[in-house]
C-alpha cells in the first residue's frame, strides 16, 4: 500500500486545484471577451490620420499609448487628478485618461510628441522647460507642457498668479513649480510675437 505523505497530500491538492482553476479562469473570462466589441475609427493625431479597430470604450490616452505608441503623454492616476495626460484637442486642453477615442473623432489631436517643428526645432515652450530647468524628473513635464502652450493661447498667462491659478490642474510631485511658472513666461514672450 503507497505511503500517504504531507507532500503526496499537497501535491495532489495543488494539482486539483489547478484542474478545478481552469474552468473558472474561462468562465470569468468569457463575458468580458463577448462584451468587448470593436469599431472602427479614425483619429487625427499630430496631423497624421490613423485608422483603428478598437474597444468603443477605449480612453484616449490608452489609443495614443497602446495603439499608436505614442507613449510622450503620461499616465498618472488615470482618473482626472493628475494632469500627466493632458493633450490638446481642437486647440483646447483636455484630460486624454476620461476622454473616449472615439469623443475626438473628426477632431485634430494634439500631444507632445507633435509639438516641435516638423525640422525638429523645439516649441517655445518645449526650450524654456529646458532653459528654466523646469523638471526633476520628468514624468509630469509632457502634461504640463501641453497644458502650458494651452494656457497661454487662452490668454491666461498674464500674471503670475494666473499662471498658478490656470495650471492648478498639473501636479508635479517634484515641485517644479516655480521654474514652471519662468518657463511659462519666457515662452509667452515668444509664443505672443511668433
Ligand atoms: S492620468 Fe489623467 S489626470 Fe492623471
Ligand atoms: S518633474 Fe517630477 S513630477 Fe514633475
Amino acid at each position: 500500500m503507497p505511503q500517504v505523505t504531507r507532500r503526496t497530500v499537497l501535491t495532489a491538492g495543488v494539482a486539483a486545484a489547478g484542474v478545478v482553476a481552469e474552468p473558472l479562469v474561462a468562465q470569468q473570462a468569457a463575458p468580458a471577451a463577448a462584451s468587448a466589441k470593436k469599431s472602427s475609427l479614425q483619429l487625427n493625431v499630430n496631423g497624421k490620420v490613423s485608422s483603428l479597430n478598437i474597444d468603443s470604450r477605449t480612453t484616449l490616452l490608452d489609443v495614443l499609448r497602446d495603439h499608436l505608441h505614442l507613449t510622450g503623454t503620461k499616465k498618472g492616476c488615470d482618473q482626472g487628478q493628475c494632469g500627466a495626460c493632458t493633450v490638446i484637442v481642437d486647440g483646447e486642453r483636455v484630460l486624454s485618461c476620461l476622454t473616449l477615442a472615439f469623443a475626438t473623432q473628426g477632431k485634430r489631436v494634439q500631444t507632445i510628441e507633435g509639438l516641435a517643428d516638423p525640422g525638429g526645432k523645439l516649441h517655445p515652450m518645449q526650450q524654456a522647460f529646458i532653459d528654466q530647468d523646469a523638471f526633476q524628473c520628468g514624468y509630469c513635464t509632457p502634461g504640463q507642457i501641453m497644458s502650458a502652450v494651452a494656457c497661454v493661447a487662452e490668454g491666461h498667462a498674464t500674471t503670475d498668479e494666473d499662471i498658478r491659478e490656470y495650471m492648478s490642474g498639473n501636479l508635479c510631485r517634484c515641485g517644479a513649480y516655480p521654474k514652471i511658472v519662468a518657463a511659462i513666461k519666457q515662452a509667452r514672450g515668444q509664443m505672443e510675437q511668433g
